[in-house]
């Protein structure tokens, strides 16, 4: 037991660390980007979320912009508002878009949630966007 505790302990410490050093970036994708990203969202998510992204219309979809929005991935890490696009939205045709097609739309997402475009697209990647944060 005392061998087990011995070896346990120095473990934990090491995770400890590598869970402080993980810092989450701010999502960057580029005003090109996101223009792309607009045009993808008027042809496959305004019928449901509104061209305002506020759904206006009131069917059931939730509002993309905003504070509840926000709540609802501010903890997550990007990946996951990413992964969840590729498989369950559009909610007609859910996995329909190519995933460069919703990196583009996320990027569009961020652009109405107060994120500033840079320099550098965001990528279509879910590996690299789990080391940024959601829009917060
Ligand atoms: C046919 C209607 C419909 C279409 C088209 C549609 N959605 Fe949705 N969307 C919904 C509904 C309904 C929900 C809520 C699902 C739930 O709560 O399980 C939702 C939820 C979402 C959410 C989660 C919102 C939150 O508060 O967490 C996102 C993000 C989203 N949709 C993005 C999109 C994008 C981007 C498109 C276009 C590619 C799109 N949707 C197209 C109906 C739709």
């Amino acid at each position: 037991m005392q061998k087990k505790i011995a070896l346990i302990g120095p473990l934990l410490i090491a995770l400890g660390c590598s869970a402080q050093a993980q810092s989450l970036q701010t999502p960057g994708y580029t005003a090109a980007q996101a223009k792309r990203g607009e045009a993808a969202y008027v042809q496959s998510c305004t019928g449901c979320h509104g061209d305002q992204l506020d759904n206006g219309e009131g069917d059931g979809a939730p509002a993309l912009v905003g504070p509840a929005f926000v709540q609802q991935w501010n903890t997550k890490t990007l990946d996951e508002l990413f992964n969840y696009l590729n498989d369950s939205m559009p909610a007609s045709a859910p996995g329909s878009l190519a995933p460069t097609t919703n990196a583009d739309i996320l990027a569009f997402l961020l652009s109405k949630n107060g994120i500033a475009a840079g320099a550098a697209e965001l990528p279509a990647d879910a590996a690299k966007l789990k080391g940024m944060s959601g829009p917060k």
